[in-house]
């Protein structure tokens, strides 16, 4: 299976699976424990149904008007008392249009909300879940693509309602009502034209849409293609302006662009066909009533209001269908992007809590690894049987060459990655047999590369727990050997930091980043490369906070510097994955193995 492969969302679908997404919106149309929400989407049906019929109704009066002003015989002023039921009919007319308005919008009004509610239940779902899914499929995907993905299936939400439950449905409605009205008020071939040119309009509408959407679908693609170069592009800001590449982006930039632009001319050129084509069916389906109405008048079946009667109601039915193809086409897009919406929720997080999997609570710290095979990529092995034990307490210093897979231990003690064999033990309990929740809670990290929020210096220090006082943060921030840099600061702890912290420095960034953990005050410690960014004084100052955190609980110290881990109680050596060493520094010397050849380089330097 090629990488990446299993999480990739589907892009076309048939229109089975289409309906199925559209159908799990109806849980959040008819939300089970919201009864007013029930009420205001019945409602909302019934108005729009019985605006159908109103709609339907009013061109009836019109057209008995009609007759009614050509048979009047002695009538001078309209207002006068034989005038009146030609004024009441026509005042009928008008009157049920305006009511057909009203109902409309009282229908909008009662609706929104419901709308409202299933975008943001959907989205916040979505997001939930974006953040349950693990951390490979975020780094195999383009966080700016997510983003859309998201904002395209809420925007398709609304989409959807509007057209296809009070636009299209309606009109089709309001189709079959005419049908029968016609049938019944005067003759079936009327019904017959009607429904035939209708459905002929939407057959030839959907077919050549259909065709046009290849160019639409290249369009879309253009378009997230030239976005997600642009976002990314923009995110390395300072990358491009290092290799002086910004025409090298703009042209990367503008090639996608070009793409865009050939496919929407192509789209907007080929929408004549569709134009040219409705309007002949649509005209030659009212001709032909027309010339049908005029033989019927001539036969004396039919009156001249009749004929206004189903002019005014064809046009009626036609008015929304002139935007059919522009509807099909986003009702079908909507359809998509929003299964890709649902696929993205369908998406089994890689590593999820075993059935039955229990909180781990309060721990003493004992971490153990067991002939632990781990690997990325299958083909690539990454960790080969990894075996260690830390006592509960403990400061055990993990070293060795870059690549060796010092951080990958730590990814798999926080339980990002399930490992392919062996076991990883906390406090002597498989942390598979535990929630990844209350895993994390009890491990800390200061990372080998600090992101940060792009907020205030102090949101970013209390993320490790919400709700600090300002005390318990100035603190921390003052054993990091922090806090007089950010008293200095014009803004102090307010001041931002910048997109992932990008205006501090990276020691300053580093210096956050042990503040945070060591608010998170955590039983087990993992200090990846902490104090690497730092000047050796910084770093004198900090060693001794940080082996004042290490002294009551169990730390994990990835170093590259060999001088800081001296006194740790063990120090394995990793290399190309391997176990090849434990032992105190001093053991370790004596051995004078790959732990005493890179003390010995470290020395000549
Ligand atoms: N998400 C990933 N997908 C595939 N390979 C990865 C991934 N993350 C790391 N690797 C690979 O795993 C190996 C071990 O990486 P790791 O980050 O554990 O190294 P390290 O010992 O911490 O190195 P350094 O001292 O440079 O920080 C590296 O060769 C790296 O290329
Ligand atoms: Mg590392």
């Amino acid at each position: 299976m090629p990488r990446g492969r299993k999480y990739d969302t589907p892009s076309e679908q048939s229109l089975s699976y289409q309906l199925k997404s559209f159908f799990r919106l109806w849980p959040y149309l008819w939300p089970k424990d919201k009864p007013g929400y029930k009420l205001r989407t019945l409602i909302a049906f019934i108005l729009t149904v019985a605006g159908q019929f109103i709609l339907v109704g009013a061109p009836f009066f019109l057209g008995r008007s009609v007759d009614a002003v050509k048979d009047a015989e002695g009538i001078t002023h309209i207002l006068s008392s034989a005038g009146l039921f030609i004024v009441a009919l026509i005042l009928g007319y008008g009157g049920l249009r305006f009511v057909s308005v009203l109902i409309s919008e009282a229908r909008e009004y009662l609706f929104t909300p419901v709308g409202q509610f299933a975008q943001r239940s959907v989205a916040t779902a979505t997001f939930a879940h974006l953040h349950k899914l693990s951390l490979r499929y975020h780094l195999e995907k383009r966080t700016g693509g997510l983003s859309r993905v998201i904002e395209r299936g809420i925007r398709s939400i609304d989409f959807l309602f509007r057209f296809l439950l009070f636009n299209i449905g309606p009109t089709l409605l309001q189709l079959a009502i005419a049908g029968v009205a016609f049938w019944v008020a005067y003759s079936w071939q009327f019904a017959l034209i009607a429904i035939a040119t209708v459905v002929l309009y939407i057959w030839f509408t959907v077919v050549t849409t259909e065709w046009r959407l290849k160019f639409r679908r290249d369009m879309n693609k253009q378009d997230t293609e030239a976005n997600a170069k642009a976002i990314d592009s923009l995110i390395n800001y300072e990358t491009v302006k290092y290799f002086s590449a910004e025409n090298f982006e703009t042209s990367r930039y503008d090639g996608a662009m070009a793409g865009y632009q050939k496919a929407a001319i192509k789209s907007r050129t080929s929408l004549a066909t569709v134009n040219i084509g409705q309007s002949f069916l649509m005209n030659a389906g009212l001709i032909a009533m027309m010339l049908l109405a005029a033989q019927f008048i001539f036969d004396g079946k039919m009156t001249i209001g009749a004929m206004t009667t189903i002019t005014l109601v064809m046009m009626q039915v036609y008015r929304p269908l002139n935007i059919l193809g522009f509807a099909y086409r986003e009702i079908k897009q909507a359809l998509t992007d929003m299964e890709k919406m649902f696929a993205l929720l369908d998406l089994e997080p890689e590593v999820k809590d075993r059935a039955g999997a229990a909180p781990i609570g309060q721990v003493k710290g004992a971490v153990s690894f067991q002939n632990v095979n781990f690997h990325y990529e299958p083909d690539r092995p990454i960790l080969k049987n990894v075996s260690f034990d830390i006592a509960p307490g403990e400061t055990v210093a993990v070293v060795g060459p870059t690549g060796a897979g010092k951080s990958t231990l730590s990814r798999i003690l926080f339980r990002f990655y399930d490992i392919a064999a062996g076991s990883v033990l906390v406090d002597g309990q498989d942390i598979r047999d535990m929630t990844q929740d209350s895993l994390r809670q009890v491990i800390g990290i200061v990372p080998q590369d600090t992101v940060l929020f792009n907020d205030t210096i102090g949101y970013n220090i209390s993320y490790a727990k919400p709700g600090a006082t300002q005390s318990e943060i100035e603190a921390v921030a003052r054993d990091a050997q922090i806090h007089d840099f950010i008293a200095a600061l014009p803004d102090g702890y307010d001041t931002k930091v910048g997109e992932r912290g990008l205006k501090l420095s990276g020691g300053e960034k580093q210096r956050v980043a042990i503040a945070r953990a060591l608010l998170k005050d955590p039983s087990i410690l993992i200090l990846d490369e902490a104090t690497s960014a730092l000047d050796s004084v910084t770093e004198n100052s900090i060693q001794e906070a940080l082996e004042a955190a290490a002294r009551n609980r169990t730390s994990l110290v990835i170093a590259h510097r060999l001088s800081t881990i001296i006194s740790a109680d063990k120090i394995i050596a990793l290399k190309d994955g391997e176990v090849e060493e434990i032992g105190t520094h001093a053991g370790l010397l004596a051995k004078e193995g790959l732990y005493a050849r890179l003390w010995e380089q470290q020395q000549d330097d």
